[in-house]
């Protein structure tokens, strides 16, 4: 049986913007305000994911750790319009999301491109914020734990060491059909999945790497969710999309951790 019991584990709170907001001006505003509701607290970690061309005026203002959305593959080179894991490295970023559904659904992001950036990112020490999750039509074929298990391999391929990494990797469940809608799992259907990635990485690792991994959830998390999501389920901590554009509601999320 796995350890149900992270207390030990920083909880981790990541707010995902998106393509949001529209000028640098509505962002500055938004950080002031998430940083002037947050109370402190040793044991969490706040991560903000805001539009690439803000990374480096938000580093230089705001003290949170700060993750990009997205990364190619490539180091360097002739890609247009891409941005590299040593780029986001060396604005001193440290996290970035790989796999978020919506890329996979608008952009048609493999599991394989899926695999080149989460090497690329542990490459350049860049930590993953891995998103996984089914759709409505796979949930209602009652096929999610194949679902998850594939992606997480797939993910994973050809990653033979991830020690050096392992306490820095998030995987966050984010079932696709609960994302802006509404709709959130039940706490036992996030309780098994987070099981299910436990078992799947001690399958592909090794129990202790199963155990250091940060396991996420995402999808509808509102302050009025988001504590029983964490306490209830033995999730490691919340990848937050609409909500974290709020800035006195982030807070009051993240406060509920203290
Ligand atoms: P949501 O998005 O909180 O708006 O549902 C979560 C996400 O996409 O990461």
């Amino acid at each position: 049986m796995f350890n149900n019991n992270t207390d030990n584990k920083p909880k981790i709170i990541i707010a995902n913007w998106k393509m949001n907001p529209d000028s640098f001006g509505e962002t500055d505003n938004l950080i002031k305000i998430i940083k002037k509701g947050i109370k402190k607290s040793d044991n969490l970690k706040v991560i903000i994911c805001p539009p690439a061309v803000y990374l480096s005026k938000i580093k230089a203002n705001s003290g949170f750790d700060l993750g990009i959305q997205n990364i190619f593959w490539e180091d360097r080179g002739a890609f247009t319009g891409e941005i590299s894991a040593i780029i986001a490295k060396n604005l001193k970023i440290k996290y970035t999301i790989i796999g978020h559904s919506e890329r996979r659904k608008y952009l048609n992001e493999t599991d394989e491109m899926v695999n080149l950036k989460m090497q690329s990112a542990l490459k350049n020490k860049l930590s993953p914020i891995l998103c996984i999750g089914e759709t409505l039509e796979e949930k209602k074929k009652d096929v999610t734990s194949g679902v998850i298990t594939n992606q997480l391999k797939k993910a994973f391929k050809g990653i033979s060491n991830i020690k050096y990494s392992i306490s820095n990797i998030c995987i966050a469940y984010e079932p696709v059909w609960a994302i802006g809608t509404s709709k959130t799992p039940s706490i036992d259907e996030i309780m098994s999945v987070n099981l299910l990635i436990k078992k799947t990485i001690s399958n592909l690792y090794d129990r202790e790497t199963a155990e250091k991994i940060s396991i996420l959830y995402g999808g509808s998390v509102d302050s009025k969710n988001a504590f029983d999501f964490v306490d209830k389920t033995g999730m490691d901590g919340l990848l937050i999309g609409g909500a974290s554009l709020n800035g006195s509601e982030f807070a009051r999320i993240v406060n509920l951790f203290e």
